[in-house]
């Protein structure tokens, strides 16, 4: 999507797009002859302005141009009205036959911040993945290319090319890696879309494969792999924009590629949501493209653990018990609780490398999170209240939702084993925090750690504001504007 700002409305063939904030409606005012029929347009249809509410209508004396007048809600600076503006606008306008839109701010009190977030949302509602879809119809076909923005004010078009764009670059490769089926996405073909994507970014880049895990004694991620022809991969990106010698702040992906459960089989129903359990990965991939597009001031390291989850003969069986990096062992009750083995090793591996003093973890993790807080919220497990608190604020900000969730003693006596230091399931009950308490018993004293439960974020089956259907690429944004605030801030 080109997107371009400007002082005034542009000449030329447009589709004119019009926020109205709750009764408030300023560029209506601005109509002229074609004022009454869109206010008498406004009252058949009974818009009161609520938020992503849409009223189109075709003006009179302007060629018939299309009008869109879409509603804020009454709290036009609330921090997602900017987005869902230029979500809705272009949702409505995609695939409509409209070249350009250009959506008129003045009157609103935006400023270049809100202005460039409104773009922002705009580009983030326009990217799907057509690869696949071999018989389109042109009427399917998207049409819409360029947006301006008129109303801004200065400083938005710099805003947006600083900033946003290089989020709406990494929120589009995340997306891209979590549609990918799992036959085309697997751990290498993950590294090299990745390599490919990031090229020229200045993005560091490294990878393990199964030999180099074997000799730093990676037993529970390896264990997770050894039933998948698919060899698995570490995958570490740096970006080292910040001060020379700082140590870095870590993030650490889940990326099974598929998760079938292993032996511990999961059922058939659904089964195929499991090419996006590599979410997590695939959020820290997005986010330190973002971060290296936009060069940001920051030492940031990314690692991805990268297994595809099978059960063939050579699997892991419940049962057995698996030495990981740290030297502490593990029973493996569980084949499909995977992830937790492998962020394990992951976690043990960052902290020996790069010796982070912040490690944030973000992954697919549980079935219960998505029970707990459905797709609203991902969950945050912390052993540090500042981190905490850094994260909620920058997910409140970023409109990548946080809400915080217990961790404690009591929790983590239930995944004692009885033959091993561990196991990997404990009860049903309290599953994402049992789940959590898991990858703490990695983390290193003095290391200020959380853990993003992610699995009811990084898909969804409804289109919202700013994605359709599909992968939605959450944590992007949460951890660019984490980054921004504390590192850069
Ligand atoms: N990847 C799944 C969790 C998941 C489930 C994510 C649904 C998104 C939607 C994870 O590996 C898993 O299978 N977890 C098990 C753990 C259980 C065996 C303790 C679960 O949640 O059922
Ligand atoms: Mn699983
Ligand atoms: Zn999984």
């Amino acid at each position: 999507m080109k997107i371009r700002f400007a002082d005034a409305r542009p000449a030329g063939d447009y589709a004119l797009v019009l926020p109205a904030a709750g009764n408030n409606r300023p560029g209506i005012q601005s109509l002229g002859e074609g004022k009454a029929a869109v206010e008498a347009a406004l009252k058949r249809s009974r818009f009161e302005g609520d938020s992503g509410s849409v009223v189109e209508s075709f003006l009179d004396g302007h060629d018939g141009r299309r009008l869109l007048v879409i509603g804020t809600g009454a709290d036009v600076k609330a921090s997602d009205a900017a987005e869902k503006l230029g979500g809705t606008a272009v949702a409505r306008l995609l695939t409509s036959g409209e070249g350009h839109a250009v959506i008129d701010l003045t009157g609103l009190d935006y400023d270049a911040d809100a202005a460039a977030r409104v773009a922002l949302g705009g580009a983030l509602r326009s990217w799907r993945y057509d690869r696949y879809r071999t018989r389109l119809k042109d009427k399917q076909k998207p049409t819409l290319t360029s947006i301006t923005i008129v109303g801004g004010g200065d400083g938005a078009q710099k805003r947006y090319d600083d900033r946003y764009a290089a989020v709406a670059e990494g929120v589009s490769l995340t997306r891209e890696l979590v549609t990918e089926p799992a036959n085309i996405i697997y751990p290498e073909s993950f590294v090299e879309r990745v390599a490919e994507s990031i090229k020229g970014s200045g993005l560091e880049m490294q990878v393990l494969g199964r030999d180099e895990m074997a000799k730093l004694g990676m037993g529970a991620l390896l264990g997770v792999a050894q039933g998948s022809v698919r060899e698995p991969k570490l995958l570490v990106l740096k970006w080292n924009g910040g001060t020379a010698g700082d140590t870095p702040v870590a993030f650490i992906g889940k990326g099974v590629t598929f998760d079938t459960g292993g032996i511990s089989i999961k059922p058939a129903q659904g089964m195929e949501g499991m090419k996006w359990d590599m979410g997590g990965a695939g959020a820290v991939a997005g986010a330190m493209k973002t971060l290296a597009l936009r060069k940001a001031k920051a030492n940031v390291v990314g690692v991805c653990g990268l297994v595809e989850n099978m059960p063939d003969g050579n699997a892991q069986r419940p049962g057995d018990v698996v030495t990981t990096m740290s030297g502490q062992t593990v029973e493996v009750i569980n084949t499909d609780a995977e992830g937790r083995l492998v962020l394990g090793d992951a976690v043990t591996w960052t902290q020996k490398n790069f010796k982070p003093k912040i490690m944030i973890d973000l992954a697919t993790l549980t079935g219960a999170m998505v029970i707990t807080l459905g797709h609203e919220h991902a969950g945050i497990f912390s052993n540090d209240d500042k981190l905490a608190a850094d994260l909620i604020k920058a997910a409140d900000e970023s409109g990548d939702k946080l809400w915080r969730q217990p961790l404690g003693e009591a929790y983590d006596r239930l995944i004692d084993s009885p033959i091993a230091d561990m196991k990997n399931v404990g009860p049903r009950e309290a599953g994402s925090i049992t789940a959590a308490q898991f990858i703490q018993r990695f983390v290193d004293d003095g290391v200020a750690w959380a853990h993003l439960d992610i699995a009811g974020m990084a898909w969804s089956d409804k289109a919202k504001a700013t994605y359709d259907k599909g992968a939605t690429g959450y944590g992007v944004r949460l951890l660019d504007q984490y980054i921004a605030d504390t590192v850069e801030g």
